[in-house]
């Protein structure tokens, strides 16, 4: 028997969102993969021990992805060590543009395994983006 307080989850989000879309994606995702959130806004300093795999969420302003983000990867570079890292952005460029943007984005972060979900991008009848499906299933593979 596992001890009782065990998780069920090993996976964390960590976002920075200033507009609240990069948050919603982060809630849907983490809600979709029984994973815990934790939104840099009201948190930075946060305990990833448990967790295997961290996925990180950002808008971006400007070609670059948030300060907070930035500074939270910059601070937990020990405990990020030898843990699994994908990211999201959540951003107005798409098609070839986008995935230029998320290229660099990710080398200057250092998380290859990057993805984007553009603002112009299909909703669902929720505002979901229907392109998050196939994101959860890949991070739930992970
Ligand atoms: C001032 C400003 C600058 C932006 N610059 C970019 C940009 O360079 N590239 C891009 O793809 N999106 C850009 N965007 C769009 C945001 O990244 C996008 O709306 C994102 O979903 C915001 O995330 P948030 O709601 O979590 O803050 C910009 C938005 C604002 C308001």
């Amino acid at each position: 028997m596992p001890p009782r307080d065990e998780k069920m989850t090993n996976k964390a989000i960590v976002y920075s969102s200033t507009l609240g879309k990069t948050r919603k994606i982060a809630k849907h995702i983490a809600k979709e993969l029984g994973a815990d959130s934790f939104d840099l806004k009201k948190q930075t300093i946060i305990n990833l021990s448990e967790y295997n795999h961290v996925i990180f969420g950002t808008g971006i302003h400007a070609g670059k992805p948030y300060r907070a983000l930035v500074d939270f990867l910059n601070n937990n570079k020990e405990q990020l060590s030898g843990k699994k890292r994908s990211l999201f952005i959540s951003c107005k460029l798409d098609a070839e543009r986008g995935e230029e943007q998320l290229t660099k984005v990710s080398k200057e972060l250092g998380i290859n395994d990057a993805f984007f979900f553009p603002s112009k991008s299909e909703k669902d009848e929720n505002g979901i983006d229907v392109s998050l499906g196939s994101f959860i299933k890949e991070m739930s593979k992970r």
